[in-house]
């Protein structure tokens, strides 16, 4: 997968049964313990209450590649983090805060009014993105993560600012 594609080239757009496999495989290079494909399967075909989005580029070498990976659970008038991940050759160039904003914003049209989620205590990078939308640390779980036997923080962001979240977008 190139790691110059333009920022340009990246467009978001809900997610697709013909994405599985690369959404999978993109877990799988983010994440100690991803999830199955099966697992992406079944909230974007089964879950009525799941929104599932992609950054795909579509000026990919080998044609069009999903470089992104967005799940939001709507829990009443909760938009719920499940996932996120962006592929290593594309961080660092804004595509999870697009990504994020826009899944915010579908989730708010749904009704959400506040976002929570779970994040590795230690993961500097998604802990940067999430503060820089303004969820703010409100409480920790001990060994939450088996696997890296580690801490998860609790983050909220309360309200859900419609303009805010637009700004984000860039
Ligand atoms: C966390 C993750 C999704 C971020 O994806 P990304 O596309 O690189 O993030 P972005 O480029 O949109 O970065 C968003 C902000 O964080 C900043 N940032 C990202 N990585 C950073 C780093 N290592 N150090 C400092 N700032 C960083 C960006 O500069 C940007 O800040 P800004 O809005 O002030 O410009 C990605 O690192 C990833 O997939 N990690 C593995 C899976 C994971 O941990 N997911 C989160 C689970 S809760």
């Amino acid at each position: 997968m190139s790691s110059r594609a333009k920022s340009g080239s990246i467009a978001l757009r809900g997610m697709r049964e013909e994405d599985l496999a690369q959404v999978a495989e993109l877990d799988h290079l983010s994440f100690a313990d991803p999830w199955p494909q099966g697992a992406f399967e079944y909230e974007l075909k089964s879950n009525d209450y799941s929104l599932c989005l992609v950054a795909e580029d579509h000026e990919a070498p080998h044609g069009r590649e999903i470089v992104g990976a967005l799940v939001i659970w709507m829990i009443v008038d909760e938009a719920h983090i499940a996932t996120l991940a962006v592929h290593p050759d594309y961080r660092h160039r804004g595509i999870a805060r697009r990504l994020l904003a826009e899944g915010l914003l579908r989730a708010v049209s749904l009704g959400a009014v506040r976002s929570l989620l779970e994040v590795r205590s230690g993961n500097a990078d998604a802990l940067h993105l999430y503060y820089g939308f303004g969820y703010k640390a409100v409480g920790l779980r001990p060994n939450y993560y088996q696997t890296e036997r580690e801490d998860a923080l609790l983050l909220d962001l309360d309200p859900l600012d419609i303009e805010n979240l637009r700004n984000l977008i860039g």
